[in-house]
């Protein structure tokens, strides 16, 4: 059993203060699984705490932090940038950095990919790309897929089927459909209807759990919707700038999409930002005339600040060679946890491209595992993955999560410029915590625990 984590003073002062004026479940979700740190310093993949712990980034803010945290580099021009006094959001301007930014983008996009529109968030790239299909296609209808995660505002929040996330705040987008995954006959059904405008879909699905799709899945999918007149649109939030080695995950699969969202990991993890890469004709149906030049805009879209943090992430990820370390490092870490983990019956599978990975956990087959494992999960579904979570992260100086809508996959996504000795690490740390919930004790009894807590709370 790992040491308990006492909470610093000051961390503690802080954190009421956010429970009193912000989010006060949140405080009190993260007490309970004994993750409420002050972090003080982020640098690469570590993070240091105010009470002098050293904890290793295995999330990366869900794919935000692939140059590694507060990159000296990018740190620098945004410095560079607030001291040059620049034209930071005068609206009526043409702002060149945003040109220069998209320029690079659609290079690498490649494809029909020709122009951007930016935002500042993944959810905002989704909203932009349903009103621009729409304008496009003239069709109301979006299709999109089962268990995918496209942001929690309305329009992006009416493309995710799980209900946990919409209860409550409905009526949401009429016309949107989701269908299974990697299901091209019940895609295909729904495209010939011809109501649809775009089919949006996570070229690998992250929050589903790390979801890899069959080599042919999206190429015929991008055929069928052009077949049906529909725009193939790939949500790139999590997957793009470098994270599973390509520039984009289109690229592993071969397709040209309509467009393109880009957000999280764009910047460099200091500064809003997001972007759709979309192709001439999209944007023309948009952007159609003068009276409609800003037809579709948002005040922070074009900030200074956010252009040249992400021209300088983009410069980071290829100087470093992050893509090709993406591929280098994934590799040897699926490896090695297939090795340390194949003897736990509980370990369904390493998956994952590059360094977006997951580890499935399964039901045990043998009776006393079964039985704590079906009583805990009664309590709540996520109860085993987030005992999991809280002892990485107390015991061994872990930080992960397990995927937003597969409580059972153990997401592995750290920052591209994690060492292969801090894999290492992680390794033998994945290894105790299956060893644990493999013995009938321990592990169930925290469960227990945490239970209590959370009903005494
Ligand atoms: C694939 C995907 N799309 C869209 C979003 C929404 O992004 P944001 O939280 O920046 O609005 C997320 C967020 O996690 C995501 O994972």
């Amino acid at each position: 059993m790992g040491t308990i984590f006492q909470v610093e003073p000051s961390a503690r002062a802080g954190s009421e203060r956010y429970a009193g004026h912000v989010n006060p479940q949140w405080a009190r979700l993260l007490d309970l699984l004994q993750m409420n740190v002050r972090y003080e310093r982020c640098v690469g993949a570590e993070l240091f705490t105010a009470d002098g712990r050293r904890i290793l980034d295995f999330l990366s803010g869900y794919c935000v932090h692939n140059v590694g945290h507060n990159h000296p580099d990018v740190v620098r021009a945004l410095h560079n940038e607030l001291e040059r006094c620049g034209p930071a959001m005068i609206q009526t301007h043409v702002a060149d950095l945003a040109g220069e930014l998209a320029e690079k983008l659609c290079q690498r996009a490649g494809g029909r990919l020709t122009k951007a529109f930016f935002n500042s968030s993944g959810s905002e790239g989704v909203e932009a790309s349903i009103k621009f299909a729409r304008a496009h296609t003239r069709r109301a209808g979006i299709l999109s897929a089962e268990h995918a995660f496209h942001g929690l505002t309305c329009g992006a929040l009416s493309l995710m089927s799980d209900p946990f996330w919409r209860e409550g705040f409905g009526p949401l987008l009429p016309a949107t459909v989701a269908v299974p995954f990697g299901d091209l006959d019940a895609l295909e059904s729904e495209l010939k209807t011809k109501q649809f405008a775009a089919f949006i879909v996570e070229p690998i699905q992250s929050e589903a759990g790390v979801c890899v799709p069959s080599a042919d899945y999206l190429r015929t999918a991008e055929s069928l919707c052009r077949h049906y007149g529909t725009l193939f649109v790939l949500d790139e939030v999590q997957t793009g700038m470098y994270r599973t080695g390509a520039f984009l995950a289109a690229h592993h699969f071969g397709v040209e999409p309509d467009m393109v969202i880009l957000a999280k990991a764009m910047s460099g993890g200091l500064v809003p930002c997001g972007a759709v890469l979309m192709s001439d004709a999209v944007c023309d149906s948009v952007y159609s005339s003068l009276p409609r030049a800003f037809v579709h805009t948002s005040t922070f879209s074009e900030n200074s600040l956010s252009m040249r943090a992400a021209l300088a992430t983009l410069e980071v990820l290829e100087a470093e060679q992050l893509g090709q370390r993406s591929i280098e490092a994934g590799e040897y870490l699926t490896a090695r946890l297939r090795e340390a983990l194949r003897d736990y019956e509980m370990v369904k599978e390493v998956r994952g491209v590059g360094l977006l990975m997951g580890i499935e956990f399964q039901a045990p087959k043998h009776l006393r595992l079964r039985i704590p494992f079906e009583a805990f999960g009664a309590v709540h579904p996520g109860m085993f993955g987030q005992i999991l979570v809280m002892r990485l992260f107390r015991d061994s100086g872990f930080l992960t999560q397990v995927c937003g809508n597969n409580f059972m996959v153990l997401k592995v996504a750290p920052p591209l410029v994690v060492t292969d000795a801090q894999m290492d690490v992680f390794v033998c740390a994945v290894q105790d915590v299956a060893e644990l919930a493999h013995s009938p004790g321990a592990f169930w009894s925290e469960a227990l625990g945490l239970a209590r807590r959370a009903f005494q709370a």
